[in-house]
């Protein structure tokens, strides 16, 4: 498989704190990766490093030269519900992602909105294109913003926290989602809830200031502790949760 992306030897600091260490990491066209970590471990600015919105310090991160045209990035960043009142129909919410693509505020073409038609379709939103956002459940609008993320035919998908602001009745049809667009596309999909996302994805990066590759979607407790990720069970109601314990 062709890969993505590589980083090689690279560091990333804000100012003068060092926030992640001569990171190795290659991510390839099929993959579907759990980035987890404890908070603050460095598993948004690794998103940051991959979208350029900050550089690396040193080493590099080397883009494959024969995607390039195609290699299109989505980005699902974290985001709360309390953030979702705006008066936005769906449609525009989605049509967004193809202006951040072009990277110029044009008009939006027949052909666009033919799309946004189509994405919507997919997302399983039909009739909704008119609804504004504030209308919406919280699987619905998490569902229109992977819609958004994935209009501009990406590469490769970046989520930063998805299960943060979804009801878990919605949980699984998104992630059934995930791996249908997972057939075109490599996942990147950042968590600190290791329990949330183990049953779906093919392996795991574990990222604090430094980041160990875990090849394999079987991760044990054991495994964690040695590579530096100490864990702690929390219970959210009555369903148990494997999450990182804060580092020092
Ligand atoms: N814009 C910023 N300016 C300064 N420090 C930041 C900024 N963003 C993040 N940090 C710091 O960098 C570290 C890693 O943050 P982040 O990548 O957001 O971690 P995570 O997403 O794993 O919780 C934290 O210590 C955080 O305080
Ligand atoms: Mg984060």
């Amino acid at each position: 498989m062709a890969f993505i992306f590589k980083m090689e030897s690279l560091s990333a600091s804000y100012g003068t704190n060092i926030v992640l260490e001569d990171v190795n990491f290659r991510v390839s066209e099929d993959d579907f990766i759990g980035v987890i970590g404890p908070n603050g471990g460095g598993k948004t600015t690794l998103l940051k490093i991959i979208l350029g919105l900050i550089k690396p310090v040193s080493g590099e991160i080397i883009f494959n030269p024969d995607l390039s045209g195609s290699c299109a990035i989505g980005y699902l960043p974290q985001i709360s519900t309390g953030d979702l009142s705006y008066p936005v129909s769906v449609t525009d919410v989605i049509l967004s992602g193809m202006m951040i693509r072009k990277r110029i505020i044009t008009r939006m073409s027949k052909e666009d909105r033919k799309k946004a038609a189509g994405i919507i379709e997919e997302m399983g939103l039909s009739g909704m294109g008119r609804s504004s956002l504030s209308e919406l459940s919280g699987g619905q609008l998490q569902r229109v913003f992977l819609g958004r993320a994935i209009i501009g035919d990406p590469k490769l998908l970046l989520l930063d926290e998805p299960g943060n602001f979804v009801d878990s009745t919605f949980e699984n049809d998104f992630y059934e989602k995930l791996k249908e667009l997972n057939k075109r596309m490599a996942i990147l999909m950042v968590s600190h809830d290791i329990g949330m996302i183990s049953a779906h994805v093919r392996s795991y990066a574990c990222v604090n200031r430094k980041l160990n590759y875990h090849p394999s979607s079987e991760i044990s407790n054991e495994q964690l502790l040695a590579y530096g990720c100490p864990i702690q069970l929390i219970t959210h109601g009555t369903v148990p949760h494997t999450v990182l314990k804060q580092h020092n």
